[in-house]
């Protein structure tokens, strides 16, 4: 088992996925960002971390037909696919750790919400950095929103980084920022949670 799945995996038998922190009805940042890399509905996503999110279905909604979702818990990807009804085998759904995991392809857009932020080691990091750079189609964009610099210091009783945009952004020094926004999540239980997110390019001629 990873390092890490026996907590996620516990979390998502236990809780509703409607009573998580991190739980939200409508992903409008993340498809607003995933709007604005593509411009339209074509081109691979990968959704790491995804969880039992709403994301996948509503890109599904929305005409995307290339969507990948990744996340360390079995359970909460059994959750999303259920969600997602029929729709569900048309999307790819693999349980890895996604800092080991080598893709067998490329994609277009590398999504994540909430996952980078708990990797508070810097040999994490670093592999966390691998597995994108082996992800990312040139000319591709990632989506990242992480706790902000005044956010949570833990969630899901793990410690957890913070970031301003800058502090992001220098994370992933081969990318350029295109945007970076700031979003006051509200969990379930009406605690504010403020985010960074930011959408950066992998500029082909870099
Ligand atoms: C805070 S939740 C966010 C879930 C989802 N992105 C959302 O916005 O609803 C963090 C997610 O990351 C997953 N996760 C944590 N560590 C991971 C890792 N090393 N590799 C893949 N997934 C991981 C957890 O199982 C969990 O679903």
């Amino acid at each position: 088992m990873a390092q890490g799945q026996d907590h996620w995996e516990s979390v998502y038998r236990t809780r509703q996925t409607t009573e998580v922190s991190w739980y939200q009805d409508d992903p409008r940042m993340s498809m607003r960002l995933v709007a604005a890399a593509l411009g339209g509905a074509d081109g691979a996503v990968v959704d790491v971390g995804g969880g039992a999110s709403t994301l996948a279905a509503g890109l599904w909604r929305t005409g995307h037909r290339d969507l990948t979702v990744l996340d360390i818990s079995a359970t909460a990807l059994a959750t999303a696919r259920h969600d997602l009804g029929d729709d569900a085998s048309a999307v790819h759904w693999v349980v890895a750790d996604v800092r080991h995991w080598r893709p067998a392809r490329r994609y277009r857009v590398w999504h994540d919400r909430a996952v980078f932020h708990f990797l508070t080691d810097e040999a994490d990091r670093e592999r966390y950095r691998a597995t994108l750079r082996r992800s990312l189609e040139p000319g591709g964009h990632a989506v990242i929103g992480v706790f902000a610099d005044d956010g949570p210091t833990h969630c899901s009783s793990l410690p957890t980084a913070r970031y301003t945009a800058e502090e992001l952004a220098a994370q992933f020094p081969w990318l350029r920022m295109r945007q970076a926004h700031r979003e006051e999540h509200r969990t379930p239980s009406g605690a504010v949670q403020p985010f960074t997110w930011l959408l950066l390019y992998a500029d082909p001629a870099a």
